[in-house]
């Protein structure tokens, strides 16, 4: 979950309306596999920015070593949020309340079985596992898929080739 310094630069970021630009579009069309593009398009104009950020990074990064799915990963991440459907506010709440009780996901677990303001927060706290289940089913590469799962666990317990995780780690700033 992102850090409290982080938050106020992505705030201020996620009040600026409207997507990528139209070449980003165009090449997150080419790299991304059509199931995992349809779920791309129906994350918030401001999470496709910083994800195509975050992949055009990447790529610069690791050059030609930067196989499709590497660059599937750094586009979708953060695509377990489209769950909570939580927007700016509730998403200040959720990394404020996160940081304050302390990440659990036994409790995130719990709270999704609430009412439904709660059970957004705890769907947002649990959308790196979200995430993953979604793109198994649409049929993603395994390592975009365990990307998804694992970009918050600590660098240890990350189960990705270590050059491609730090890459993909490096290149995510919020
Ligand atoms: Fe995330
Ligand atoms: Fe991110």
């Amino acid at each position: 979950m992102a850090a409290p310094s982080h938050l106020i630069s992505r705030f201020f970021g996620s009040l600026r309306p409207g997507g990528p630009s139209a070449r980003d579009r165009q090449w997150v069309a080419e790299v991304l596999l059509p199931s995992e593009f349809d779920l791309w398009s129906s994350m918030s104009g401001p999470d496709r920015r910083h994800s195509a950020g975050v992949a055009r990074r990447v790529q610069s990064t690791l050059g030609d070593a930067c196989p499709r799915p590497v660059l599937a990963a750094a586009l979708l991440h953060d695509s377990g949020k489209t769950v909570s459907g939580l927007r700016t506010p509730g998403r200040v709440l959720a990394t404020v309340l996160d940081s304050s009780l302390g990440h659990d996901d036994d409790r995130a677990r719990r709270w999704v079985q609430g009412p439904r303001p709660v059970r957004r927060l705890g769907q947002y706290w649990l959308h790196p596992g979200l995430g993953a289940d979604i793109l198994e089913r649409r049929g993603s590469d395994p390592l975009t898929v365990a990307w998804a799962r694992e970009h918050h666990l600590p660098a240890e317990a990350c189960t990705l080739d270590r050059v491609i995780a730090a890459a993909l780690r490096d290149a995510d700033d919020d």
